[in-house]
């Protein structure tokens, strides 16, 4: 699969690249973080369309497709139903929207727990039929010996703790997680045993700060953090939160523009511009030679 391709139509909205460039590679990810010091922080953002890639690709290290695409692209109400059909076709979007930073396509709900053969099976076709790089899945030690059978056979693996939402049934809601000592010792344990298994990275979601310093502390492979700690080696959110398309919002985003509203505001012009016939204007109509 190749991620550069040439159209020639004038009215193709696809984004041909002039000049490919080298992807970063997973394993220069992995060698951010060198004797537990990650000078340069890994930035990490959510992407589910080409166009999106586009425009996010030069500013980060990682696109993550993630399964969050459920609740933000489909209106699900969390990414249980999310399907693995789902995770091909917006991972292939993205990695042809993107040139430069490595893509890591989340495996859904139901794709990978069952033995270390479906999961093959599952991130094999992510590889193949998206071009993505590395897969990431949830879990702690109950995954470490399927992510080391993945990495095994030549799949990168992101590991992902703490809130984990594809849990969100066992956990009981996305509270955040690590406020008892029981709960602590298991974020950290789960991540040294994805390190032990060879995962390149592991996102800590929703845990309370000193448990993210813990985990950064404790693994030698970059921890990139959500509702963690600015001492992670690394952050991600999802876009469209930090973006301002949604009214709400968990306490961790920041949200750094207003999307939502410029969309309203724009679609009110645009109605009112049509009722009124103020659109289209002789600029945009076609008149004979
Ligand atoms: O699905 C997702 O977007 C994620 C990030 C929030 C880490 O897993």
């Amino acid at each position: 699969m190749s991620t550069t391709f040439q159209l020639d139509t004038a009215t193709s909205r696809a984004h041909p690249t002039p000049a490919p460039m080298k992807r970063l590679t997973i394993p220069a990810v992995r060698q951010r973080k060198i004797d537990g010091v990650t000078a340069q922080p890994v930035v990490m953002l959510t992407a589910y369309t080409a166009r999106q890639a586009q425009l996010l690709d030069a500013h980060c290290d990682l696109l993550l497709v993630g399964d969050s695409l459920g609740q933000v692209i489909y209106g699900l109400p969390s990414s249980i139903p999310v399907t693995l059909d789902l995770m091909v076709a917006h991972g292939a979007a993205v990695v042809r929207g993107s040139y430069h930073a490595a893509v890591i396509v989340d495996m859904p709900f139901g794709s990978y727990e069952a033995s270390k053969e479906q999961a093959f099976a599952s991130a094999a076709r992510l590889l193949k039929e998206t071009g993505c790089d590395a897969v990431k899945l949830e879990g702690g030690a109950a995954m470490a010996e399927t992510v080391a059978f993945l990495i095994a056979r030549g799949i990168p693996v992101m590991g992902h703790v703490g809130l984990t939402p594809q849990a969100v049934n066992v956990l009981g809601g996305y509270n955040a997680r690590g406020r008892s000592a029981e709960e602590a010792d298991k974020i950290l344990s789960d991540a040294r045993a994805l390190a032990d298994a060879g995962a390149f990275a592991i996102v800590v979601e929703g845990v309370v700060e000193p448990i993210a310093v813990a985990v950064t502390r404790a693994v030698p492979c970059p921890v990139i953090g959500i509702g963690a700690s600015a001492q992670c080696d690394g952050q991600v959110l999802v876009t469209e939160d930090m973006l301002g398309m949604f009214e709400r919002v968990p306490r961790f985003v920041k949200v750094y523009a207003n999307l939502g509203d410029t969309i309203a505001q724009t679609a009110a012009q645009f109605a009112a511009d049509v009722r009124t016939r103020a659109f289209p204007e002789q600029a945009q109509t076609y008149q004979p030679k």
